[in-house]
């Protein structure tokens, strides 16, 4: 039976909803956020975080810088040759111009705002005759030439890399986990930052309101299957500029609730009805528990059914967040603690955590670094390189030398070893391998994109790993998943510095 008294749809409610987050075009401003922002009257992220790529001239780092700004990444390129970098660079890329043996050159201001590195230099290598216009060095992998080293490897892989690190690191070691909304010291009138979006903008009845307590935010009121409805929420208007939580594993509540199952959104675009990236959550009936929502388990949703080839969750670019009860979980299945009728869920706070869970420097190194040398090691069967380390002034030593820089530096890394690489168009299916053992071929296309990969990737966090293509698998999302399992962290392996 239908209850006329609670059923009655308010279409003064809907138009308050409505407006409140700014969808009628006259009422409410999108520029509300920055106001805040400049009174510090809420405790919000900084938005400004970099991606430096060094070497972002060469093979490798000028794909990487392509790809981080296509994903919308805040790019900067370090190069030595900034005439080189406007032709070889996208026209948008800041750059700066620096030499890493040379650490006066290595200023502050390169650092200020970065919380990533992806480093990508490497001693010159080519023929003896001189690097040919076509840059055949690029066919290594496929075709052989004999190299000479232009530059003194000791230089550039070792002291190269300590110059980088000592000047990076001050900036690295920030960028620590943020506090969103701290709900208990608030400064703001949480009526400007947070609004109420129930079930009344599909015809529905219920009704939810979020206020201020001793011990936070208090998410309460009533929810009803009345209309079809049964959902209620609480929503950020849209941040202007976006968010940037690049840098971090996911969110973090402390919250007390009444035993209900709830939902976290955030949403990567600034349509008011657009895809959600969610995450379920049970509450404990009146007692406060933290929950940790890691970016990599969020679901791409549309209105609570799950979105198939959704782009991925991009951190960089938060547009709002929202806390939800609903009947519904996914696909239509039902939320299976879900009751309608009076519900609450206190919130202390919102923030980030794991800042120092994924990598903060990587390095492109290469596969062969611990083979000159290594007893047993049959030559012949070896990779032109590791064949001619000692004719390239022990390069692969002191590349291996500057990884130890990088695995030392207290700075959490992913240190990618590939083989041979070819300028072969990418979308090849990788191949992990731990030792120091693998010999093969991979395009530099791939690297690049393994490189984007790891920037997110907590399994990845301080490893140490070499890559090939891998012709026998297709690149899916249960690929790159099963790669990154299947990595064990350099604290663990007693295999890898021999
Ligand atoms: N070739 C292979 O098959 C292979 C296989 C495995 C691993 N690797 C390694 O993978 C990494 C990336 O390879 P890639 O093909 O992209 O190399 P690349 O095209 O030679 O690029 C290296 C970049 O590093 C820059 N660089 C060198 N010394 C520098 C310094 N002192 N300060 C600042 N920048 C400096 C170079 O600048 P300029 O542009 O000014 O010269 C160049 O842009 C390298 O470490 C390489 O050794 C290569």
């Amino acid at each position: 039976m239908t209850n006329s008294k609670t059923s009655q749809w308010k279409s003064s409610r809907l138009f308050q909803t409505l407006g409140y987050f700014g969808v009628i075009p006259f009422i409410g401003s999108v520029k509300w956020l920055q106001k805040l922002f400049g009174q510090k009257t809420l405790l919000l992220a900084d938005t400004s975080e970099v991606v430096l790529v060094v070497g972002a001239n060469g093979g490798v780092g000028k794909r990487v810088v392509s790809r981080l700004l296509n994903r919308g990444y805040q790019v900067r390129s370090l190069v030595r040759d900034g005439k080189k970098a406007r032709k070889v660079l996208p026209k948008n890329v800041e750059i700066v111009t620096a030499d890493i043996t040379q650490p006066e050159t290595l200023t502050p201001e390169i650092f200020k705002d970065v919380s990533k590195i992806i480093c990508c230099t490497g001693t010159r290598v080519q023929p003896p005759e001189g690097d040919t216009p076509k840059r055949e060095k690029y066919s290594q992998g496929v075709k052989f030439f004999m190299p000479q080293v232009v530059e003194d490897p000791k230089l550039v892989e070792y002291e190269g890399m300590k110059n980088l690190v000592a000047a990076a690191k001050p900036q690295l070691q920030l960028g620590d986990n943020k506090i969103l909304f701290d709900f208990k010291n608030p400064t703001q009138d949480l009526k400007e930052t947070w609004g109420a979006l129930d079930d009344v903008v599909m015809g529905g009845v219920s009704e939810s309101s979020i206020c201020l307590t001793d011990s936070g935010a208090l998410f309460s009121g009533n929810v009803s299957t009345e209309n079809s409805g049964g959902f209620v929420s609480v929503r950020t208007r849209n941040f202007d500029p976006p968010i940037n939580l690049l840098g971090s594993a996911g969110i973090e509540l402390r919250v007390k609730g009444d035993g209900k199952r709830y939902k976290f959104f955030l949403r990567c675009e600034d349509k008011w009805d657009g895809v959600g990236y969610s995450y379920s959550f049970d509450t404990v009936y009146n007692i406060w528990i933290t929950i940790r929502i890691p970016f990599k388990d969020l679901i791409p949703v549309f209105r609570a059914n799950v979105v198939e080839n959704a782009q991925p969750f991009n951190p960089n670019q938060i547009y709002s967040y929202q806390l939800m009860l609903s009947k519904f979980e996914y696909n239509r299945g039902l939320n299976p603690k879900f009751a309608p009728g009076f519900f609450q869920l206190e919130v202390e706070y919102i923030k980030t955590y794991g800042c120092d869970q994924l990598p903060k420097f990587v390095l492109v190194s290469s596969a062969g670094v611990t083979r000159p040398g290594r007893p047993g090691l049959n030559l012949d069967e070896q990779p032109k390189i590791v064949q001619l380390n000692d004719q390239l002034k022990g390069l692969l030593n002191w590349k291996f030398e500057g990884e130890e820089v990088v695995r030392s530096c207290g700075i959490p890394y992913t240190v990618i070893r590939p083989c041979g690489m070819t300028e072969k168009p990418g979308g090849q299916a990788l191949m992990f391998d731990q030792g120091d053992n693998i010999k093969g071929i991979v395009s530099r296309d791939d690297i690049a994109e393994l490189c984007l990969k790891v920037l997110e990737e907590d399994r990845a966090c301080n490893t140490t790993f070499e890559v090939k293509g891998d012709p026998e698998n297709q690149v899916s999302p249960e690929n790159w998943e099963r790669l990154f399992n299947g990595l064990e962290s350099d604290g663990k392996k007693s295999s890898l510095i021999v």
